[in-house]
């Protein structure tokens, strides 16, 4: 395996939580710097760093003398929807900022994309990885004009930036925050709480999701694949399950009878709507050999054990 010397933004998310764990098992800790705005609760090979600041991103950059960025600092749909101009400025020039000093420095990129590039007229089920785009958020907007700024960094100045649409990412170790598919988090912490649940989508709403084991793991395996092997410079559909509220409800009520839930659709039913149910991740599948290991079954029991329910499977 290559030496590697990560950097990763935004470490203190949701997904950079994980990633920088799941990073460091594989590359070791002193080589997986983790830096956010805020510190974190525990510090291990930690940095503030403002992806805003350029000159901050290039000094850390140079000093660590790193081959790879995972730059995942940014807003996500729903607080994005209520501040469109810093989710703006955030996730369009923090993307620039990191994509001019890996020009400068020759170092690798990673970047994630969402579902959310897809608007009202995409396909709803199968939606395909080139199909009219036109999203409805800032945050689809952001992710559509970053797309094509990775494609134009890869092809006009050879920078190796490679990117994959996420679902909704589901996961136990750190909260979701700021997101349109955060509900799915939210309601096992409710139900193993022994709470009801409100939820912000109507019942019946379908999104694609995934269990955040296979959003780390294909991200990595994207991350080791050839260079040849990567014919997406915008970024892969990347699928794994999609169910509604109702659904995720009903199979939590399969372990824990007695949770109960309703639901009160607030502004993010709008965002939902505009999403596909159900994503086609063919060329992910065929290019570098993605595969999703967990179903929605094993994902919802998974979830429950780790957050200490006492179920029966
Ligand atoms: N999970 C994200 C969101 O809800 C989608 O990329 O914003």
């Amino acid at each position: 395996m290559q030496k590697q010397q990560i950097i990763i933004t935004g470490a203190n998310g949701q997904l950079g939580t994980e990633l920088t764990s799941a990073l460091r098992a594989r590359y070791g800790t002193a080589n997986v710097i983790a830096t956010d705005i805020r510190h974190p609760a525990v510090e291990t090979n930690f940095q503030l760093l403002d992806v805003m600041d350029r000159d901050a991103v290039r000094s850390l950059v140079t000093a660590e003398e790193a081959t790879t960025i995972y730059h995942l600092a940014a807003f996500l749909s729903a607080s994005g929807e209520q501040r469109p101009q810093q989710a703006w400025d955030l996730n369009m020039q923090g993307l620039l900022n990191v994509l001019e000093v890996a020009r400068e420095t020759g170092c690798r990129v990673f970047w994630p994309s969402s579902i959310a590039v897809f608007g009202a007229y995409a396909p709803k089920t199968n939606c395909p990885q080139n199909t009219v785009t036109q999203p409805s958020t800032v945050y689809g907007i952001s992710k559509v004009a970053g797309e094509n700024w990775c494609r134009y960094y890869h092809d006009v100045y050879g920078v190796d930036v490679r990117s994959i649409r996420y679902p909704g990412l589901i996961s136990h170790t750190a909260m979701a925050g700021g997101g349109t598919t955060d509900y799915a988090v939210d309601i096992f912490h409710h139900a193993i709480r022994g709470e009801a649940y409100t939820c912000f989508l109507d019942a019946d709403t379908i999104l694609p999701m995934m269990y955040m084991p296979d959003a780390v793991a294909g991200t990595i395996r994207l991350m080791e694949a050839p260079s040849t092997a990567i014919s997406i410079r915008t970024a892969y559909n990347f699928s794994a399950f999609s169910f509604s509220p109702k659904q995720l409800a009903a199979t939590i009520q399969e372990h824990l009878p007695e949770f109960s839930w309703y639901s009160r659709p607030d502004f993010r039913q709008r965002i939902a709507d505009s999403w596909p149910q159900q994503i086609d991740d063919r060329q992910a599948r065929s290019d570098w050999g993605w595969k999703p290991r967990y179903q929605f079954e094993d994902m919802v029991g998974e979830m429950l054990s780790a957050l200490g329910a006492h179920i029966t499977t």
